[in-house]
């Protein structure tokens, strides 16, 4: 191993990650009402092999298990989201015991274990009952959040200090309102911009009311980053990157940090402000957060094209520039990973950064009981060797989390990226270590 644990200094925190949906399953027991994801995987040729989020991994039934194998790899910290319609089926109202009780019980086992829980209050499973009334475009989707978050701060803040308010906004509003890739399925700028903005309110109300209730909280949210390169130096292709750079990486953090929306080089954002011209934009889109979790899997390259509406840019994907990729096509390249890192970091007003998520996904073979997954250990090895030379420079990386503890349910691509640490057989939800688990357990027990 080229760096041993010592190098990332004593504090680092070394976590791993999943996020209800993609692990729990029971999507019915105990009075769990059903999410956007439970609807969504009813559509027809909406997720791949028609795959379903309803068992996952059992994560619900074998979570005492389950957080054994992560300590037993060595982490000491355990990032995982409530799901809101397990709390709340009906999205506001009365809660449900059972469900408030599940999150009691995973949080108890990680205190006892000795891991520090990290919980994302949102993780794309907004109850399908609050997509009826518009979900994230409707304008009530901010009180139906902060409910939501006060009762987790509240029921929960005693025990939970590590919390995180959103899962990459970009993500869920891009892929869920603008493209219609995920849930809910919605399409259309009109639909995108409104679930931004309630987005980026959330994600600064959050922090607020988190730290007016859970005392000595450590307050962040995650953002999806990706390097954005111009296929090459001309005039056409640099504006592509600029506005997909705006889009990708600097929609969300901006407006958190005070500078309120990126709209100078990209007019269409203008319209954002007119979503509620009631309200003073920038100030109630600030919080100052105590950490600012970054989430990269692949940098990006682009070119200008016309007939690509808002951005005027298409991805060159890794399979056509002939560069390594992971199963999900994505390029591997940890330059790539330091180099958005750096970005961030030169904005000059973030105090903390964790990595809450970074990991690849391969095809991995189960061969004699065991999973070779080498590829996956350079992966690891070269990204962290990239947060290493970051914090060398004295950018303040404070943690890093591996995507994720145990292969799971991948979203629109169903079970089939395997992104775990662990290998789950989803017939039988037999759990085998990966090669990749014990590299891990290697570093950080050593
Ligand atoms: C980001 C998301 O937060 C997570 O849910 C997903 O599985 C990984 N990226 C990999 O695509």
């Amino acid at each position: 191993m080229p760096f041993r644990l010592k190098d990332f200094g004593e504090n680092f925190i070394w976590g791993v990650a999943m996020a209800a949906t993609q692990n729990e399953g029971a999507y019915n027991e105990d009075g769990r009402g059903p999410s956007i994801w439970d609807n969504f995987a009813r559509r027809q040729g909406k997720i791949k092999g028609a795959a379903k989020p309803y068992v996952a991994c059992d994560f619900y039934h074998r979570y005492k298990d389950d957080l054994l194998l992560a300590k037993a790899l060595g982490f000491k910290a355990f990032r995982f989201s409530i799901s809101w319609s397990r709390i709340f089926p009906e999205g506001t109202g009365k809660p449900n015991k059972e469900g408030v009780a599940f999150y009691h019980k995973v949080i108890d086992e990680c205190l006892k274990l000795d891991m520090d829980p990290f919980v994302t209050l949102y993780h794309w499973d907004l109850p399908a009952a609050l997509e009826k009334e518009g979900g994230w475009t409707s304008h009530h989707m901010n009180k139906w959040f902060n409910r939501y978050a006060t009762f987790c701060a509240t029921e929960y803040g005693d025990k939970v200090k590590k919390w995180i308010v959103l899962n990459e906004p970009f993500g869920f509003t891009m892929l869920g309102y603008m493209i219609g890739k995920h849930a809910p399925g919605k399409t259309g700028v009109n639909n995108f911009l409104k679930a931004v903005h309630h987005a980026a309110m959330a994600q600064a109300d959050g922090g607020r009311i988190l730290r007016s209730e859970v005392s000595k909280a450590y307050i962040g949210t995650t953002f999806s980053c990706s390097q954005v390169i111009p296929l090459s130096d001309s005039k056409e292709d640099k504006a592509a990157a600029l506005k997909t750079d705006i889009l990708l990486n600097r929609l969300f953090i901006e407006p958190l940090l005070g500078k309120g929306y990126p709209k100078d080089d990209f007019a269409l954002l203008e319209k954002l402000e007119l979503a509620n011209t009631a309200w003073k934009y920038t100030d109630k889109l600030r919080f100052d957060m105590d950490f600012i979790g970054l989430q990269n899997y692949f940098p990006v390259v682009v070119k200008h094209n016309p007939f690509i509406p808002i951005v005027n840019a298409s991805e060159v994907k890794a399979v056509t520039r002939k560069v390594p990729h992971t199963a999900m096509g994505w390029e591997i390249n940890a330059n790539g990973f330091y180099n958005i890192i750096k970005q961030f970091w030169k904005y000059g007003a973030i105090k903390e950064i964790i990595i809450s998520e970074n990991g690849a996904a391969f095809n991995d073979v189960v061969k004699d009981g065991a999973i070779a997954d080498q590829q996956r250990i350079d992966y690891f090895q070269s990204h962290l060797q990239a947060v290493l030379k970051a914090k060398k420079e004295g950018i303040n990386v404070k943690g890093y989390m591996a995507w994720t503890l145990m292969d799971n349910f991948e979203w629109s691509e169903g079970y089939n990226p395997r992104f775990g640490l662990i290998h789950v057989d989803f017939k039988t939800q037999l759990r085998t270590i990966k090669d990749s688990g014990y590299w891990f357990r290697d570093l950080l027990t050593q």
